[in-house]
């Protein structure tokens, strides 16, 4: 054994399982031993540091077709560099199929985009919006056995809608094909009733998002996708859980005996949608869907991830800048909410505010933190063992924390392409300070050492979760 090319030497390893002292021997990429007192070529000393899997954010959106007039702040250089930068080795983003056009054309323009860019490995989900005969006869099919091997459906936004016969029929192609399906779970029709009450009393401001969309059109939606599920018999993942009122539909499903995955994200545990009333349309800046609720839901929320409701704890990282023409603030969004770009920037954050409102605050361990962060999303998304633990034979994707390091959140020390974060001004306790990605270091000291395309993109096999069906307990 040994020497490795590279050791990390006395650090406290984490992962979802185990908390246990070790060092980690390195060789070509992949974790090649774990024990006391290895040799390397180089050794990386982490004496009181935690080393951890690198993270895994399984919900982001980079660089994604938004409408006419709208661009999204990431390209996936921008993107993967804020996630790496982040304690991140891999995102998993969108490749959305817009209306009227075929899972082909979308994959390859994404992987054009992708192509060459990549700071973390990444790996595609689907976005059916228009789920044809051909495209879940023979685009789908084909195209999860090249391993894309989970896609999003959406009960709300009017591009992307899709109406209840056509979720059965494509969580059928799911359940043929052995898919993951992932639901974006909110009452298009309700928010419309809604929306349209709002602009008739003039209520044009970012706060009317929010009350456009409380959480019952969130709850009901989830109940009716869950009911979905049921009926044609496929696991199913409720992304970005906003609230308490879901969090018992999910509970509710799953003590049916239900295979049901849920997410939640950091706007759920910090933000409101008072953030949403900001003076001078400075609310925009918060407007994403489901909207952030209040402290009470925080609780909900928290409550859901402490009772192991929650498996995963993604960002939904999906930026707009601010102050641009082609962000929150074009010239149809200054006037009227409904014109505000949905989506908010998060993907560098995301760690350090669960380490720091979760783990430093002593609300969860470190194994869970690594649960909800890394593992779950490779086992949920088809990477693992790969991917998502540290391990004989795993990918060096490693991420070395200072737990006790405290910042202030600020956009300036970011690095993605918006111009703001939602966060700024937060104190956080906790901050990845080294990462590695397959055994190479690229982040070192919280510098950016590594270098575009370094990362790479991964097809992936079927998640752990569809070895279930939907009712199987
Ligand atoms: O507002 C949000 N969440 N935008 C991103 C798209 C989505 O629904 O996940
Ligand atoms: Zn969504
Ligand atoms: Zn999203």
């Amino acid at each position: 054994m040994g020497p490795f090319d590279i050791v990390i030497a006395n650090g406290t390893v984490a992962t979802a399982a185990d908390v246990f002292a070790a060092d980690i021997g390195i060789r070509d990429g992949v974790v090649a031993a774990l024990g006391r007192g290895l040799t390397g070529a180089e050794v990386i000393d982490a004496t009181d540091r935690l080393v951890l899997p690198g993270g895994i954010d399984s919900h982001v959106h980079i660089d994604q077709p938004s409408g006419e007039g709208i661009t999204m702040a990431d390209t996936f250089e921008t993107g993967t560099r804020s996630a790496l930068l982040g304690g991140n080795t891999m995102v998993l983003p969108f490749c959305l199929q817009e209306r009227g056009r075929t899972l082909r054309e979308a994959l390859s323009e994404y992987h054009a985009k992708a192509e060459g860019n990549l700071y973390t490995d990444v790996s595609f989900h689907l976005i059916i919006s228009d789920p044809t005969e051909a495209v879940l006869g023979q685009e789908l099919p084909a195209a999860v056995a090249d391993g894309y091997t989970s896609f999003k459906v959406f009960m709300t936004y009017e591009a992307l809608r899709l109406n209840d016969a056509q979720i059965l029929a494509t969580m059928d192609t799911a359940r043929r094909t052995g898919a993951l399906v992932m639901v974006h779970c909110e009452n298009e029709d309700a928010i419309r009733y809604l929306i349209d009450r709002h602009a008739a009393d003039g209520r044009l401001e970012p706060a009317s998002h929010a009350t456009t969309r409380p959480t019952a059109v969130e709850r009901e939606a989830t109940h009716r996708a869950i009911t979905l599920a049921e009926v044609v018999d496929v696991p199913i993942v409720i992304v970005h859980v906003s609230n308490g009122a879901a969090v018992e539909e999910i509970e509710r499903a799953r003590r049916r005996g239900m295979n049901v995955t849920a997410e939640t994200c950091p706007q759920y545990i910090r933000l409101t949608a008072k953030d949403l009333a900001g003076m001078d349309w400075e609310g925009a800046k918060f407007v994403c869907s489901p909207p952030p609720r209040d402290e009470a839901e925080w609780e909900n929320i928290w409550r859901g991830i402490e009772a192991g409701v929650f498996d995963l704890f993604s960002s939904d990282h999906c930026p707009f800048r601010y102050d641009d023409e082609r962000g929150k603030l074009n010239p149809a969004g200054r006037s009227d909410f409904r014109h505000i770009p949905n989506g908010i920037p998060g993907v560098e954050t995301r760690l350090p505010i669960l380490f720091s409102e979760g783990v430093a605050k002593g609300r969860i361990d470190v194994a869970r933190f690594v649960a909800l962060t890394s593992t779950n999303h490779a086992k949920t998304y088809g990477l693992y063992p790969r991917k998502g633990t540290i391990a004989v034979g795993s990918d060096a994707d490693i991420a070395i924390w200072d737990p006790a390091a405290r910042t202030t959140v600020r956009h300036a020390d970011l690095h993605d392409g918006a111009d703001y974060s939602p966060y700024e001004g937060l104190e956080v306790t906790g901050l990845p300070r080294t990462v590695l990605l397959r055994g190479k270091v690229m982040v070192r000291d919280g510098a950016l050492v590594g270098t575009r395309g370094d990362g790479a993109y991964l097809p992936r096999g079927p998640s752990a979760k569809v070895r279930r069906t939907a009712r199987s307990p």
